[in-house]
C-alpha cells in the first residue's frame, strides 16, 4: 500500500518502519497511527520477517499524539475512540519490535517506544510524558508502562512534572536497553535486529509472549505460562535443529517451523 506518514523497507528478514511527518516532529496523527499499525501487521503476518525496527528522524522519534488534531475533541469522541484507532493491533504483534529512538520521544512517542520489546537509544534521545503540561495525562499506556519500566518514584516524578529524561538517565533507569552514538543508531539497531531475525521464529514468538506475560501477571501465573511454552517449543523442528546443531558443533539452520 501507499503510505504518506511512514516509510517502510525490508532487508533480508528485518523490516524497518520509519515515522515520517517531519513537519510535525512525527506527531502521531490518526492517519499516521493507522498506517503504522497497518504496516506493522503486514510485516507481522509475513513469516519472512523475523524482527521489526521502528524509528523516527534524528530530531524526533515522535513528539507525541498530535496536539492540534486533539485540541477541540469532546469526551465522547475520545472515549468512543473516534480520534485514535485502537493500539491493540500494535500491542498484539508477535514479531519482536525494536524501537530505535533518536531525539524526542514524548507523550505518545514515549508510550509507543515502550510498546516495543525494547528500546535502543541514541545519545540524543529525550524521553518524557509532558501531558501534564497540556492539562491531561498519558493516554497510550504511559501511566502503566513507565512505572513498570523505571519504578514508581521516577515514573511519578516524570508524569507529575512533565520533565524530560536524557538517554543516559534512561539507560540507568532501565527504560532503554542500550545507548549508542546518534550516528550509529540505525546501524546498531539493524545489527541487533538481524541477530534476532536469524533465530527460530516460533521461539521468538514464544519468548516475546512470555516477556509480555511477565509484565502483566503474577510470578506464579508467569511461571506456569513459561513452563507450558517451554514444553511446546519441543514440538518445533527448530528446537530439534538448534539442539542437534549444538551437539554437532555447527551453526543451526532454522526453518522457522
Ligand atoms: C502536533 C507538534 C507536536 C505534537 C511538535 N509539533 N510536537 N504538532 N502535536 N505533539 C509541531 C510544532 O507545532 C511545530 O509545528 C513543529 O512540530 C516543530 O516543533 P517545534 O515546537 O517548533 O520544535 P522545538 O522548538 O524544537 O520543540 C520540540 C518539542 C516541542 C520540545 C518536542 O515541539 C514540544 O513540546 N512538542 C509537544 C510535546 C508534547 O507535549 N507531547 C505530548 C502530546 S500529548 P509548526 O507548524 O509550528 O512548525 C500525548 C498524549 C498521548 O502524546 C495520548 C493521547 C490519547
Amino acid at each position: 500500500p501507499e503510505y504518506t506518514n511512514i516509510l517502510t523497507e525490508t532487508r533480508g528478514r528485518v523490516a524497518t518502519i520509519t515515522l515520517h511527518r517531519p513537519e510535525a516532529l512525527n506527531a502521531l496523527s490518526p492517519a499516521l497511527v493507522r498506517e503504522l499499525i497497518d504496516a506493522a501487521q503486514a510485516f507481522d503476518a509475513d513469516p519472512g520477517i523475523g524482527c521489526i525496527v521502528l524509528t523516527g528522524s534524528e530530531k524526533a522519534f515522535a513528539a507525541g499524539a498530535d496536539i492540534k488534531e486533539m485540541a477541540e475533541r469532546s469526551f465522547s469522541e475520545m472515549y468512543l475512540g473516534e480520534l485514535f484507532p485502537s493500539w491493540s493491533g500494535f500491542e498484539q504483534l508477535r514479531t519482536p519490535v525494536i524501537a530505535a529512538v533518536g531525539g524526542f520521544a514524548l507523550g505518545g512517542g514515549c508510550e509507543l517506544a515502550m510498546m516495543c520489546d525494547f528500546i535502543i537509544a541514541a545519545d540524543t534521545a529525550k524521553f518524557g510524558q509532558p501531558e501534564i503540561n497540556l492539562g491531561v495525562l498519558p493516554g497510550f499506556g504511559g501511566s502503566q508502562r513507565l512505572p513498570r519500566a523505571i519504578g514508581k518514584a521516577k515514573a511519578a516524578e516524570m508524569i507529575l512534572t512533565g520533565r524530560m529524561m536524557g538517554a543516559e538517565e534512561a539507560e540507568r533507569s532501565g527504560l532503554v536497553a542500550r545507548v549508542v552514538p546518534a550516528a550509529e543508531l540505525l546501524a546498531e539497531a539493524a545489527k541487533t535486529a538481524e541477530a534476532i531475525a536469524s533465530k527460530s521464529l516460533p521461539a521468538l514468538y514464544a519468548a516475546k509472549e512470555a516477556l509480555q506475560v511477565a509484565q502483566e501477571s503474577t510470578l506464579a501465573e508467569g511461571l506456569r505460562f513459561e513452563r507450558r511454552a517451554f514444553a511446546a517449543a519441543f514440538a518445533t523442528e527448530d528446537q530439534k535443529e538448534g539442539m542437534r546443531a549444538f551437539a554437532e558443533k555447527r551453526a543451526p539452520g532454522f526453518t522457522h517451523r
